[in-house]
């Protein structure tokens, strides 16, 4: 008997799934078991690029997600409603879901994994971060043993490829931005990329299953790339550095222990040191570095978005529930509550308290414009001093617009207390402007 799949929308992600359901040779066997029953679309009259029945296509999903005839929702469709009611519709009829949409999960986690945990029924989002990198499934089932100390990542293309070609090109991001929407590379509206928050997201559900906690969206840190400028690029390239909008999730090693810890769960530009793992991963590629114990360091890399790849973990999803439904669909435990595989299933049901980033220790590059006068470096050393935090370097790059250009780099410092040092510092007379400041890796 085969499984039968009711698709939430026919877009890029959609139609790369149809492709590969509707061409199982060489592919896992299994595959040849799935058969498409519905399919969910907006609009009936735009043409297509996969050939499936008319029959098959229609604008009412409601009548898809509450079908008795489908095992798995496939919801491919993005935005947060009304793929949020779908889903827990779909839920509470008992289908299993398998999405792509990192904006919806991240957002609404709590009451979809509570239902589908009532509902004995599994939610799988192997394509809602990084695309076709296998990284949740790693994180719930090849990396289990392990106790997670950091994941740190490139997990967004599009802010990747206007960095990495602002580093090549020595361009402003105003120019790579435009070039990159014109390409295809950047939406229209590039807030969700640019300004981190399709970041923010994707780092919420890879700090939740790595850490055992639902996060909440609001507590993750999150600044984007708009503001960095080429020459940033060009003095942490004199420094040693490229800039990576990197998303991290970590023990806060000041916290307390089991119990009382705290994560930090950030995004934001970094300088990242050119013989980082992570400082060669260019252009649209993602990659998640993740360090634990005992393993020590695993990096997934390869494409984070497009159809093909996002339809690699799409349809891996739909075979994961169907191998689980093929061995028994009725699993229950003694009591008759349903019975769900505890490594595929969402475990946790408490939120993960989050450091607040004042309390963040990282090295921090800023620049500095000055009046070109005596004594201008030494007033910047002092008022950091006077605020514990030590400078590793403090140069004086040249003048702009008879204007002195101060990079200092710091050692390891408490962010609140450089954040006091600099505003006291933007006070000076001397000083006309800071207009980056970046933490360093
Ligand atoms: P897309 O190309 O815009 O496709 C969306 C599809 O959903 C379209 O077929 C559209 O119908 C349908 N749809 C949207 N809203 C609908 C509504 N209210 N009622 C009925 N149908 C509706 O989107 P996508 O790029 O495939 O992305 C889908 C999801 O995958 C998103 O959550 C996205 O974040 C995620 N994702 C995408 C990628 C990627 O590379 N694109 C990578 C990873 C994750 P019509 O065709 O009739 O307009
Ligand atoms: N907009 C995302 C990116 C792709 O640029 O990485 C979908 O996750």
């Amino acid at each position: 008997m085969a499984f039968k799949i009711g698709l939430l929308g026919l877009g890029t992600v959609g139609t790369g799934t149809v492709e590969i359901l509707l061409n199982p040779q060489q592919r896992h066997p299994l595959l040849q078991e799935l058969a498409i029953h519905r399919v969910g679309v907006r609009s009936l009259d735009k043409p297509r690029s996969v050939e499936l029945p008319a029959e098959m296509l229609t604008t009412d999903l409601e009548s898809i997600v509450t079908d008795p005839d489908v095992d798995i929702v496939v919801e491919v469709m993005g935005g947060l409603e009304p793929a949020r009611s779908l889903i827990l519709k779909a839920i509470a009829h008992g289908k299993h879901v398998v999405t792509a949409n990192k904006a919806a999960i991240a957002r609404f986690s709590d009451e979809i994994f509570t239902a589908a945990n009532q509902a004995g029924v599994y939610v799988l989002l192997e394509a809602a971060v990084a695309g076709g990198i296998p990284v949740i499934e790693p994180l719930k089932q090849s990396l289990c043993a392990n106790r997670i100390q950091t994941l740190m990542g490139i997990v967004n293309g599009t802010t990747n490829y206007i960095l990495t070609r602002m580093q090549t090109e020595g361009s402003s991001f105003d120019a790579v931005l435009t070039d990159a929407q014109q390409l295809g590379y950047a939406e229209a509206d590039p807030t969700a990329d640019v300004d981190g928050f399709d970041a923010a997201d994707k780092v919420a559900i890879l700090a939740s299953l790595a850490f055992g906690g639902r996060i909440k969206l609001e507590e993750v840190h999150r600044e984007g790339i708009r503001q960095i400028t080429a020459a940033d690029i060009t003095y942490a390239d004199r420094l040693g550095f490229v800039i990576k909008l990197l998303a991290t999730a970590k023990r806060d090693a000041n916290s307390g222990t089991e119990g009382t810890e705290q994560l930090q769960v950030r995004v934001h530009p970094t300088l990242v040191p050119k013989s980082h793992p992570l400082a060669n991963v260019n252009g649209v590629y993602n990659a998640i570095l993740v360090e634990g114990e005992p393993v020590g360091q695993v990096m997934f890399f390869g494409p984070g978005a497009g159809s093909g790849p996002t339809a690699s973990a799409v349809v891996a999803d739909i075979l994961n529930i169907a191998a689980i439904l093929k061995v028994d669909r009725n699993a229950t435990h003694p009591d008759g509550s349903p019975l769900l595989d505890p490594l595929l299933a969402c475990s946790h049901q408490h939120y993960s308290a989050i450091a607040p980033i004042e309390d963040l220790e990282s090295r921090f590059y800023a620049r500095v414009l000055t009046q070109d006068s005596p004594g201008v470096i030494g007033r910047l050393g002092t008022t950091f001093g006077n605020h514990d935090v030590s400078l590793e370097s403090v140069v004086q790059i040249g003048l702009k617009d008879n204007q002195a250009e101060i990079v200092v780099i710091t050692h390891c410092v408490r962010e609140g207390n450089f954040r006091k040092a600099l505003a006291e510092i933007q006070a000076f007379d001397a000083v006309a402007n800071v207009p980056s400041v970046i933490r360093v890796l």
